[in-house]
């Protein structure tokens, strides 16, 4: 008696008569969820390696509940070829991958309970048209009103399950589609495709965020939602690899389904460019040094790992010298020591920066000097051996170390009266255990040496790197608000650098600060938001009027992004100027240099 009981109570219910927008209902998760259901009628609308798409022939009103399922079953997928009208039943399975993604709602072990017809007309859904316009800014309901809310990861999706409001959030909209299909008209790619070929593309519908390259930028609370990811086609071809931002494609009609993080379609057949974008490299920046302090140009470069034998050394030297017009000035981010990522104890990045400003003088730059202090070996992230840290380049005949006094890698800088430093360069608080893993910023003093009118011209400057968001969740992920990796330590490198420079501007308001690097954050999400109210710092983007959509640096998932920025004391901003210069976003991925865009500024740090 006891057993049956047990078998009674584990043997899923049996549900029969239910469309499928009953079955989908109108959260993330099926009402059915578990259960097994018959008497579900569809037509078939696609087939894929592993099962079939169907829709049902009475949808509702109802644009929460998506008209379409999965049938997962690949034996049972090939007896239908698509415009068959089938009665099937089965069970309804929540499906993941990994529990940090969303659920795919599929109807699973499927039987045929009849096969009504077949030769039924199947059209997709154009959106935008047959679909409302998909949602332009946010995520989803459970994120506060923005992705990058602190705390992250205050609730789940599969937890929570919250009714779709597809008008409002953009993974409710396509959640609302899951299993459909549907067309992109126009699309254009906003992103180069991933190592599968996966193109994130938008369509002829409403953009928010669009930059002039045809791609969509991040903005405050706005994480484009209204891009969608091409996966797989389901014919067995393949996606190109070498599309690029901006390009045109021809019309894609797929089915919207959820896989690897992310709502996508998956084409019945390849993506094909139809018009690449041209030109395909960027101008050169159009800021020159004026030579004196009035004029001076600051250029930043996340030069991606690079080592003496790197292959791309040269093509960072060119464009340097011919993209960037060869800056008095850089910031580093991403130089190797001396033997790369062999993993010993070699800390030096003498022979690296030597080959650099070698390959800079070949390609027709100038002779630059470079400061650095190595760090200790393994202590600072990266690729291990690698000993990644930052470094800056200056002309020699116009800039030079102020009494050059350097720090060594454990010895913290300190603001003296004058204000002046301790170490010059020296790193900030290198033992502070928000460092761990991570690049210790370098602040140095320097002085322009053809002084205007006989004025003294100093300037200090803080080049940062700061750790990366590694462990990130993905944007559509079950995690709400999304986890932003590593942004305690970020928020603490943050905190401190900004102290220090603090420190700098209580002894000279007027005193020229520039600070520069690879921030690894946007600058309205917390580590930057405090990086500003502490030090007072000013972002150059905005200094300088940059247009909102064009400040990016970095191509990541969907949208163009800005990791990297220059943030300058109020002493610093008299007719600043500043150019993001896009060698490497805009280019094909076996094209681009290093995964950063380098940025130029023109700067007047005259007393
Ligand atoms: C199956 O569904 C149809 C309507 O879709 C209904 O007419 C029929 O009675 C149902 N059959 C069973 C066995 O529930
Ligand atoms: C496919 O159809 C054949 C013939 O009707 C049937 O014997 C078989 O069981 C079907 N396969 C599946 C997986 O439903
Ligand atoms: C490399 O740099 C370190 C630290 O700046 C210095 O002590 C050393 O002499 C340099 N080595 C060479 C070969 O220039
Ligand atoms: C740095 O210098 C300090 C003395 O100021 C010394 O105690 C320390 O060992 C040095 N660290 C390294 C890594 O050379
Ligand atoms: C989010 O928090 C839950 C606990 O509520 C945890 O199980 C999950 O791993 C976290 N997700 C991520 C991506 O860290």
């Amino acid at each position: 008696m006891a057993s049956f009981l047990k078998f009674l109570s584990l043997a899923a219910p049996l549900v029969s008569a239910l469309t499928i927008s009953e079955i989908n209902g109108k959260n993330f998760l099926s009402p059915f969820k578990d259960q097994t259901v018959t008497n579900v009628t569809g037509v078939v609308t696609a087939k894929g390696p592993d099962g079939l798409w169907i829709r049902s022939p009475t949808p509702d009103k109802d644009e929460r509940t998506s008209e379409s399922i999965y049938v997962f079953g690949r034996a049972f997928a090939t007896n239908f070829t698509v415009g068959d009208t089938i009665v099937v039943g089965g069970k309804i399975v929540e499906y993941r991958s990994t529990k940090d993604y969303v659920y795919l709602t599929e109807l699973s072990s499927p039987k045929l309970e009849k096969l009504v017809s077949s030769g039924a007309t199947v059209k997709p859904l154009v959106i935008g048209k047959d679909t409302r316009d998909p949602p332009t800014e946010k995520t989803s309901s459970l994120d506060g009103g923005d992705i990058f809310n602190v705390p992250n990861n205050v609730s789940l999706i599969s937890v929570a399950n919250p009714v779709l409001n597809p008008k409002i959030y953009g993974m409710d909209f396509w959640e609302s589609l899951c299993g459909e299909l549907v067309t992109v008209k126009k699309p254009t790619a906003v992103a180069k495709p991933n190592s599968f070929g996966d193109t994130w593309v938008i369509g002829d519908w409403k953009i928010s965020g669009k930059n002039k390259r045809g791609g969509v930028t991040m903005g405050k609370k706005d994480s484009n939602p209204e891009t969608i990811l091409i996966g797989s086609p389901l014919d067995g071809t393949a996606n190109p690899k070498d599309t690029k931002l901006g390009d045109q494609l021809g019309e894609i009609t797929g089915i919207v389904t959820y896989a690897f993080g992310f709502y996508r379609i998956l084409p019945t057949t390849n993506i094909k460019v139809t018009k690449e974008i041209t030109p395909v490299l960027p101008s050169p920046t159009k800021l020159e040094s004026k030579g004196k302090c009035d004029g001076i140009t600051f250029g930043a470069y996340n030069v991606e790992n690079l080592e003496p034998k790197s292959a791309h050394l040269p093509n960072v030297a060119a464009h340097i010298v011919d993209y960037l017009k060869s800056p008095d000035f850089m910031f580093l981010q991403e130089v190797q020591d001396d033997n790369g990522v062999t993993n010993d104890a070699v800390v030096t990045a003498n022979l690296t920066l030597t080959t650099l400003v070698a390959a800079i003088a070949a390609a027709g730059g100038p002779s630059y000097a470079f400061t650095e202090i190595a760090p200790v070996d393994d202590q600072d992230g990266g690729a291990p051996g690698g000993n990644i840290r930052v470094a800056y380049l200056y002309k020699p005949s116009l800039i030079r170390l102020y009494k050059p006094n350097p720090g060594n890698s454990t010895e913290a800088n300190a603001v003296l009266p004058g204000p002046t430093l301790k170490y010059n360069p020296g790193r900030i608080d290198p033992a502070n255990a928000a460092w761990s893993a991570s690049r210790k910023p370098l602040v140095a003093e320097w002085e322009v040496v053809a002084k205007k009118s006989g004025k003294s011209s100093k300037f200090f400057t803080v080049n940062v790197h700061f750790a990366s968001k590694g462990g990130s969740s993905s944007v559509q992920g079950d995690a709400r608000p999304p986890v932003n990796g590593v942004l305690a330590a970020r928020t603490t490198q943050a905190q401190i650098t900004a102290t220090f420079i603090k420190e700098i501007l209580a002894k000279d308001a007027n005193a020229k600060v520039i600070t520069g690097g690879d921030f690894n954050e946007f600058t309205f999400v917390e580590p930057l938001v405090q990086y500003t109210k502490i030090s007072g710092l000013k972002d150059l983007d905005e200094v300088a009027d940059i247009k909102d959509t064009e400040r990016y640096t970095y191509l990541f998932d969907n949208q163009a992004q800005q990791l990297d920025h220059m943030f300058i004391s109020k002493g610093a901003t008299r007719g600043a100027k500043y150019e993001h210069v896009h060698v490497n976003t805009w280019v094909e991925y076996d094209a681009q240099v290093s995964d950063h865009d380098p940025s130029v500024a023109l700067l007047d740090v005259c007393a």
